[in-house]
């Protein structure tokens, strides 16, 4: 990891410019529809899209980039009304071979109307995944853009909701516990019909006589370091007060981020994979047993 920091520094000055490019990033520059239906498309200025599902396929888009640690911040405004059996997700992922597969997940678990959505989260690291945390929104996730930010350094993964942190993945890799940190990741945002599993665990159905289902996508920002393949590792951008490399939430949460984080999960937090025994059969996974912050 000492090697990874000194590259990213030895690019730093020449990457004042690179930096404020990706600041002004948008989501037609930085990713492409990788998969779907036409209907979905970007708006707008280029910084908007939709996501679409019909009867015929759902949708995707990808970034063109991939990246080894940055922080990741989408606004979505979820499919209204009767979501049923629809899932909308926004995450990392690795390219490569599946048995080392590394992946960070939002995913949007919609419901019938009035009846709330679950935010559920996963991650794999090195092929291993089966980590769920769900959480039920505070908010009406279909009446407005809400901020989701995944934040991937070296240390922790952190899921944000609106700048609360409602989870934290830490490096405990000296303990034998595999993270994230050998494959670089794609950005993804996608929308699909998972109706055998997602809604009150497949009892609700798709309802196709409300399709399309459109889920909207807002703002893609990435402050990350540009993967530039085995030889440079990484390129990362430069330490200004802007940017979540030298931040404080890289190398630690704030009292008050802390806070809110135990908030959410005392409140909202709906399942946890450390607390499902019956799954594990009493074997908790290592990070199980440390502590998450
Ligand atoms: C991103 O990739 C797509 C598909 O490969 C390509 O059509 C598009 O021009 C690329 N965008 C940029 C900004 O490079
Ligand atoms: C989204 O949340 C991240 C993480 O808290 C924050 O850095 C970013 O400024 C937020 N973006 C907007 C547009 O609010
Ligand atoms: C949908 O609503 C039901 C009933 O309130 C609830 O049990 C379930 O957790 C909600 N969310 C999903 C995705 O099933």
């Amino acid at each position: 990891m000492a090697n990874f920091d000194i590259l990213c520094l030895t690019f730093w000055i020449s990457l004042v410019v690179f930096h404020s490019r990706l600041a002004e990033g948008s989501l037609l520059k930085s990713m492409h529809f990788s998969w779907g239906t036409q209907q979905s498309r970007f708006l707008g200025n280029g910084d908007e899209a939709t996501l679409i599902l019909d009867e015929v396929s759902g949708s995707g888009i990808q970034s063109n980039e991939s990246f080894l640690y940055g922080s990741f911040e989408m606004l979505i405004k979820l499919v209204p009304e009767n979501s049923a059996g629809t899932v909308t997700a926004y995450y990392l992922s690795s390219t490569g071979a599946w048995d080392k597969h590394d992946e960070i997940d939002f995913e949007f678990l919609g419901n019938v109307s009035g009846q709330p959505y679950i935010i559920h989260t996963n991650i794999y690291t090195q092929g291993g995944g089966g980590r769920e945390q769900q959480f039920y929104p505070w908010f009406d996730p279909t009446a407005d853009y809400h901020n989701y930010t995944i934040h991937w350094t070296p240390s922790r993964v952190v899921w944000y909701v609106d700048s609360i942190p409602i989870r934290v993945f830490k490096n405990y890799q000296s303990e034998g516990i595999p993270y994230p940190n050998k494959r670089a990741m794609r950005v993804h945002a996608s929308i699909w019909n998972a109706d055998s599993w997602a809604t009150r665990g497949g009892l609700d159905k798709i309802d196709w006589s409300n399709a399309p289902f459109v889920a909207r996508l807002r703002h893609f920002r990435e402050r990350a370091c540009k993967y530039m393949g085995p030889q440079s590792i990484r390129q990362c951008g430069a330490p200004t007060p802007a940017n979540w490399w030298s931040s404080v939430a890289y190398t630690q949460l704030s009292d008050d981020k802390l806070t809110k984080l135990n908030w959410v999960r005392n409140n909202h937090m709906i399942y946890d994979y450390c607390k499902d025994l019956r799954k594990y059969k009493g074997l908790m996974p290592g990070e199980c047993f440390m502590p998450q912050r």
